[in-house]
């Protein structure tokens, strides 16, 4: 079992019946409101969404995650590093009438970022565009010099604009996520509640593993995030048991449930907390951003 003598001094009112146990079968610790971001020079905290497996929601994290940390005043860059542009599209941006895109910037010197980054529906929300141009990139960066840093230095030329800078990763480890793992401190692992689901964690650690050894020793996995949680059913439960025993406290004890407010988002084109603002999913990843700034003092 999990060792919760780091949760024990957050927990808020401990009542005769202990804590309450919360989803991943763990005391619920206590996570305070989080404060504004502290004054002064910044340098974005760099999470990168990633598993290879696609329709976990790593998208839908990222977006309503992004969301979530900007409605607590910290200034938010998601960049969208799917050529399927989903990102772009759930943030109301048509990812085919783009002219310039991540694409460019990553092959070319002639553009400069902030002409390409735009704002989105929410306030201290922007995003860096997609669209299938990325998968020409992923052939084109082979023949680069120091072709894994190509997004590291885009990046670094808004890394002191924002607090805090999410990138939506492709379903595969290829050269783009190895680009997003080398530009990272931090990874988010999304997970399915479903019974194949951890068939592909152990290549990803692998993956981890490696970029940590040869191009990005600061890399740390933040947390594993269960997704399209069904609490009634047995199998939902088993999987997350099964996560949980593996991975212990790098769960995060925020597990988003599977709701259909999350697909109607995307054609809306804005995140939950703007969309269904009072839903229990949007209440889901405001509780996930006060784990994530928890996990990450400063940012
Ligand atoms: N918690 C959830 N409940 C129900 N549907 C979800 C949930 N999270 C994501 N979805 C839907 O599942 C599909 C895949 O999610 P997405 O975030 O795009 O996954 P990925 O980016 O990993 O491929 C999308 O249609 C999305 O709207
Ligand atoms: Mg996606």
């Amino acid at each position: 079992m999990t060792d919760t003598t780091t949760d024990t001094a957050l927990f808020d009112l401990e009542t005769d019946s202990g804590p309450e146990l919360g989803a991943t079968g763990r005391p619920l610790p206590y996570l305070p409101e989080p404060q504004p971001p502290t004054d002064g020079p910044t340098r974005a905290l760099i999470i990168a969404l990633c598993n290879q497996k696609g329709g976990v929601g790593k998208t839908t994290t990222t977006i309503n995650l992004g969301a979530a940390l900007a409605e607590t005043g910290r200034r938010v860059l998601l960049v969208d590093f799917d050529p399927q542009g989903s990102l772009s599209v759930g943030l109301g941006v048509n990812p085919h009438t783009l002219d310039t895109s991540i694409y460019n910037l990553l092959l070319t010197r002639d553009h400069d970022v902030h002409d390409i980054i735009t704002q989105s529906v929410v306030d201290g929300l922007d995003v860096l565009p997609a669209n299938i141009d990325l998968s020409a990139a992923e052939v084109q960066l082979v023949s680069e010099v120091a072709r894994e840093q190509t997004l590291k230095r885009v990046l670094a030329q808004v890394r002191d604009e924002y607090d805090i800078i999410l990138i939506d990763c492709a379903p595969s480890l290829g050269l783009l996520t190895v680009n997003a793992l080398t530009a990272a401190d931090r990874v988010i692992m999304p997970l399915e509640c479903e019974f194949f689901a951890l068939r592909g964690l152990a290549l990803l650690h692998d993956t981890i593993g490696k970029v940590q050894d040869r191009l990005n020793p600061e890399l740390q996995i933040l947390g594993i995030l269960g997704t399209m949680y069904d609490a009634r059913t047995l199998h939902s439960r088993e999987v997350l048991d099964t996560v949980v025993q593996a991975f212990d406290d790098k769960v995060f004890h925020t597990v988003i449930r599977r709701t259909i407010k999350f697909p109607e988002t995307t054609v809306a084109g804005e995140p939950i907390t703007t969309y269904a603002s009072t839903s229990p999913g949007a209440a889901a990843y405001r509780m996930l951003a006060r784990e994530v700034l928890h996990r990450c003092p400063g940012a």
